[in-house]
């Protein structure tokens, strides 16, 4: 690539779920005590209407908000949160969600429906074998999965531009309030991957 520049927004890779990881343990942690929300439903449901957002590294979950968001940078990698539990959906990896902003000038007026003041979600979860979407093209300002390349259009409803993947991420539609981030809808498809 000549003038454009890839970004990783996160060393992640697929891994263990949380909570797998977290069954797994409890057999000889018989005495850890966990926190009371690890094994509610609310953290493995899919994102809902009027939840918020924390980046995924962020031990305060602060809600997100859109001025956090620049436009032409990189995809923020978030969790959900429930707003009347604040539980975080952090107990399936498939709750992951990119959020970015770009221009609505140049989006599609389908892509500019889902976004709020240029902000738009897709699922982070890329749709070929499950990595999670975190290059960032500067200069087409485009998704790239790490594994196999396959690239998508943040400006038109994360559709294939190019790689083995076989559709688009699904889209999250979202709203602004009172400068907080909030899923405005549930994700527009079936989140998830092909086994390889
Ligand atoms: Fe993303 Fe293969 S897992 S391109």
């Amino acid at each position: 690539m000549t003038s454009s520049q890839k970004h990783n927004t996160s060393q992640s890779s697929p891994c263990m779920p949380r909570r797998t990881l977290i069954v797994a343990t409890t057999a000889t942690l018989v005495n850890t005590v966990f926190p009371s929300n690890v094994f509610a439903d609310e953290a493995v449901d899919r994102p809902k209407e009027g939840d918020y957002f924390v980046d995924f590294e962020d031990t305060k979950f602060t809600p997100l908000r859109a001025d956090q968001i620049i436009i032409g940078q990189p995809q923020i990698i978030a969790w959900p949160v429930s707003p009347n539990s604040k539980i975080v959906r952090d107990g399936s990896r498939l709750n992951k969600v990119l959020l970015l902003r770009i221009d609505p000038a140049t989006m599609t007026e389908q892509t500019r429906s889902r976004s709020a003041e240029g902000i738009i979600a897709y699922s982070a979860i890329c749709q070929h074998g499950g990595c999670e979407v975190t290059n960032w093209i500067d200069g087409p300002n485009i998704l790239e999965c790490p594994c196999h390349n396959s690239q998508y259009n943040p400006r038109d409803a994360a559709l294939v531009i190019d790689g083995p993947t076989p559709k688009p991420l699904p889209a999250l539609p979202i709203k602004i309030i009172d400068g907080v981030i909030v899923a405005a809808g549930t994700f527009t498809g079936r989140v998830g991957f092909q086994q390889l």
